[in-house]
């Protein structure tokens, strides 16, 4: 019944396991889960292939009207993976080197305002996880549930670093640690609709908790809110 179902926002600093609770959410809850990280990524990513200017407005543009952005479910895998232009890129956008780009790319209006405008299509019926850095706050100010994640730039770089490890990469946690906080950094100071805690979020720091016990929380606000 999808009268119940309802837009949940997971906004939060970079690494402090968003995308992994909401995905867990999501599956709990019957809910679409969309990673909207994963799309400034793919945008960083063509800009990298393409050699976009970042100052020049109208490559700019030209760049954003060639851009199309789709999730799609991999039954072999059971993962969600990002396409772009009708390619998967899903490992190509964690890699560092779009880490290290994907701040100052989201950081421009034009490609927010193209990003926004498809989140708020895609996230158009109930029944969405979404998670980013201003869900709550620009994209779905009315989203029924909104929550904020915290934790430890060591706790967060390290779990990271497992993360690529497991893809094969290996990374210095220095390095890691050096992004994550740059993107905090970044991310919160930026013009454009900056990081920054919704007054009704419900803050969560996930230093000192699992992946199960940070989607169960999450489960429970839904369950208290749905009641009533
Ligand atoms: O969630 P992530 O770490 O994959 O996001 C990558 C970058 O994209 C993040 O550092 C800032 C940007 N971003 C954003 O500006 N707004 C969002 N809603 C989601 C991500």
């Amino acid at each position: 019944d999808n009268e119940h179902k309802i837009i949940i926002a997971i906004d939060g600093f970079s690494g402090c396991g968003k995308s992994t609770t909401a995905k867990v959410v999501a599956k709990k809850l019957n809910y679409i889960y969309i990673d909207t990280g994963a799309m400034y990524r793919a945008v960083t990513l063509y800009f990298c292939q393409n050699n976009i200017v970042l100052d020049d407005e109208a490559q700019i543009d030209k760049a954003l009207a060639n851009i199309e952005i789709r999730f799609e479910y991999n039954t072999s895998s059971g993962q969600n993976v990002t396409l772009l232009n009708g390619k998967v890129v899903e490992d190509e956008i964690r890699k560092m080197y779009v880490s290290a780009k994907v701040s100052p790319v989201s950081a421009i209006p034009a490609v927010r305002k193209a990003m926004v405008a498809q989140q708020r299509q895609m996230g158009k019926g109930k029944g969405i996880v979404m998670d980013g850095r201003d869900i709550g706050t620009n994209v779905f100010p009315n989203a029924e549930l909104k929550i904020f994640m915290e934790a430890d730039v060591a706790v967060r770089a390290e779990r990271r670093q497992k993360e690529l490890a497991a893809k094969g990469q290996e990374v210095a946690l220095q390095e890691i640690i050096d992004n994550l906080s740059q993107r905090d950094h970044q991310d919160s100071t930026r013009k454009e609709n900056p990081l920054t805690k919704a007054i009704d979020a419900h803050t969560i720091d996930t230093t000192h908790m699992t992946i199960e016990q940070q989607s169960e929380e999450i489960v429970g606000l839904v369950e208290s809110l749905v009641r009533c």
